[in-house]
């Protein structure tokens, strides 16, 4: 056992104290994305992080930290409201332990929320983008020295975000008429932004968005064999221009509820 696969069965453990049933779905809501409720579903737990053994302490701006678990009766998911960064210090396995722990739950999909800045000019601020691929360029791998007790030592990540998923979550925002793109988005490791040259490479590498989480969390996912779905909520343009700098957090926690909300309708459709 490695300090690692101990922490996970700490946190396994504590939740399952607290709520001993299966749980179906996980959602991680991001930055500003804390307060999404979904329609028809009661809570049956609440949990605090800080009651998880194993799970390291939240330091991020605006993050709840608290998991609800919610049921309609039908599908139960686990609401994480909170989620672990590189830029906090933490390491790749620090940051992906939530995940790894929904895993051990039974948790076979995963759909994960964050706020990211628009590197493609057609996005607009409190748009929704669904994530078709990333790039991971944080220079980290939660898999790199694991033992293989979750999963192979070389994850296949050419579908890593469900190819149905994608589909599903298109037509819902179709019909609810929901401003959403497409896109790759780019994980880095923050917290500085990015530079304008920076973003500016970023674009021409092919990526649409950027931002500081997911793409650890989705390796992690799919080590585990989780169906993965992503979407951005677009908080701020980062074009590389000239007058795209600094963000202040207010303005992205603004734009995040702005996008939440048709988050939630897609997330409602898909789910109900
Ligand atoms: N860059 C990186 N992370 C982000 C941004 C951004 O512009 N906006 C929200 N998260």
């Amino acid at each position: 056992m490695s300090l690692f696969t101990d922490s996970i069965a700490a946190a396994t453990n504590s939740i399952q104290k607290q709520y001993a049933d299966n749980i179906d779905y996980a959602i991680i809501l991001g930055s500003g994305l804390s307060e999404l409720s979904l329609d028809g579903f009661q809570q049956l737990a609440r949990i605090d992080y800080s009651d998880i053994d194993g799970l390291p302490a939240l330091t991020a701006p605006s993050h709840k930290g608290e998991i609800s678990i919610v049921s309609n009766g039908l599908k139960t998911i686990a609401l994480c409201a909170g989620r672990h960064h590189l830029y906090e210090g933490y390491s790749a396995q620090q940051v992906t332990t939530l995940v790894y722990t929904l895993a051990q739950l039974g948790v076979s999909e995963l759909i994960i929320t964050n706020a990211a800045g628009a590197l493609n000019p057609d996005f607009r601020p409190g748009d929704v983008m669904l994530i078709e691929d990333h790039i991971n360029f944080t220079g980290h791998n939660p898999v790199r020295g694991q033992d293989q007790s979750f999963g192979i030592l070389f994850p296949d990540m050419s579908e890593a975000y469900n190819l149905k998923r994608i589909e599903q979550a298109s037509a819902a925002a179709e019909k609810h008429q929901v401003r959403l793109h497409r896109g790759v988005y780019i994980g880095v490791l923050g917290p500085s932004l990015e530079t304008s040259a920076e973003r500016r490479m970023m674009r021409r590498f092919g990526a649409d968005a950027v931002g500081m989480s997911t793409v650890l969390e989705s390796i992690a996912a799919n080590h585990c064999g989780m169906r993965v779905l992503g979407l951005s909520a677009i908080t701020n343009l980062a074009l590389g221009d000239k007058d795209q700098q600094p963000d202040t957090i207010e303005e992205v926690l603004e734009n995040a509820a702005m996008a939440g909300q048709g988050m939630k309708k897609i997330l409602n459709e898909i789910l109900s």
